[in-house]
């Protein structure tokens, strides 16, 4: 058996931990022969929360859970670590301006970011899922100042995983047919969904689909405002679908991409299509051996290149409010 990883998990007391937590210690993460060790984070509020998890955790009688430990602090929670899920942020509440939501989380993660870089292994991968996901993406990964950025990386895969199954429903094939799907830009509802290099059992989409109107009037708005859709049904935010996606962003990044494939990541823009390097930025990658590498050479049409940098404007609007969190 292979020496067990260590895993940080944030928000372990919330929803979307609820979820992956589980998934992560049965093995779905790393494979039937790769034991785990857990390490939850959350703030004080969430202790008694986090000890109930973990006892539910004990009672799954997990064979590869080797151990497992909660706390309130991140360099207790991040120390050797070589994996870290940074998923707990704080939620908007009532009457706080977008502004103050991109300082007080940006706080947390330029934290966790300097504990990361304390503590952690130098390999680790960092994933952060906690909204505004790619701006606190790239404050953590500013302040990890002894680790490669290429450690980090934000979610786009709930947005990726949403478009393909939108658009396999469109077409009447399963999920498993379509290739190179890609979300560019923000997680959030400037997002571009991008269908344009879609292959559906390895030919272009645009021989069993041509309906310009339906991606740009139907398609495009259904993802970008998928989350809010979902809030509406349920109450409540997605969490397990998202923890699905954080599990498949990190399987995929550490186990690599299908050959012919690729999927979106939020990685580090390097000025790949026009993109403002130091963004953290939904791009379409290829992972090998626990790197990725950007997807280059794609034709983008003016339209596709007009919406790509819309999205960026707002990660750029978004890098300027927390400016001071990047001296
Ligand atoms: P939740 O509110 O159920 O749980 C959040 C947890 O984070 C709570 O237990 C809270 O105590 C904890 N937390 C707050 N500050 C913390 C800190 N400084 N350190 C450690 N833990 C802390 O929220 P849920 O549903 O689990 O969502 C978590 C985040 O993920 C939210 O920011 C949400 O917007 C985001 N999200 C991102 C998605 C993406 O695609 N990037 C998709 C869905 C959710």
């Amino acid at each position: 058996m292979k020496k067990p990883l260590r895993i940080a998990i944030t928000g372990a007391g919330g929803q979307i931990c609820y979820s992956l937590l589980f998934r992560v210690a049965c093995g779905d993460l790393l494979g039937p022969d790769q034991p785990v060790i857990l390490h939850l984070l959350d703030i004080p509020a969430a202790e008694q929360v986090m000890k109930g998890v973990l006892m539910e955790l004990e009672d799954c009688a997990f064979p590869l859970l080797r151990d497992m430990s909660a706390s309130t602090n991140p360099k207790a929670a991040f120390r050797d670590c070589d994996i870290a899920f940074l998923i707990g942020s704080r939620p908007r509440s009532k009457g706080m301006e977008r502004r103050d939501l991109l300082e007080i989380n940006g706080g947390i993660f330029k934290a966790q970011g300097q504990a990361l870089s304390e503590v952690a292994q130098r390999t680790v991968k960092v994933l952060v899922v906690g909204n505004p996901a790619n701006t606190n993406g790239l404050i953590a990964c500013h302040h990890a100042r002894e680790l490669d950025p290429r450690n980090f990386s934000s979610m786009m895969r709930l947005d990726h995983n949403r478009a393909l199954t939108q658009l396999a429903l469109k077409i009447g094939h399963p999920v498993h047919d379509l290739q190179r799907m890609t979300v560019w830009g923000n997680h959030s509802t400037t997002q571009f969904p991008d269908v344009s290099q879609v292959l559906v059992n390895g030919s272009p989409l645009t021989t069993i689909l041509q309906d310009p109107q339906w991606v740009e009037q139907i398609f495009i708005p259904t993802i970008q405002k998928r989350g809010a859709a979902v809030i509406e049904a349920r109450g409540l935010s997605s969490a397990a679908s998202a923890a699905n996606a954080a599990l498949s962003h990190m399987r995929d990044w550490i186990r690599g991409t299908p050959a012919g494939d690729w999927v979106t990541m939020g990685v580090p823009s390097d000025g790949s299509y026009g993109i403002p390097e130091g963004l953290m930025c939904g791009m379409p990658v290829t992972c090998q051996e626990g790197h990725y590498e950007i997807v280059q050479g794609i034709e983008l049409s003016p339209q596709s290149r007009s919406l790509i940098q819309q999205t960026c404007q707002e990660l750029s609007s978004e890098k300027e409010a927390v400016a001071m969190l990047l001296d």
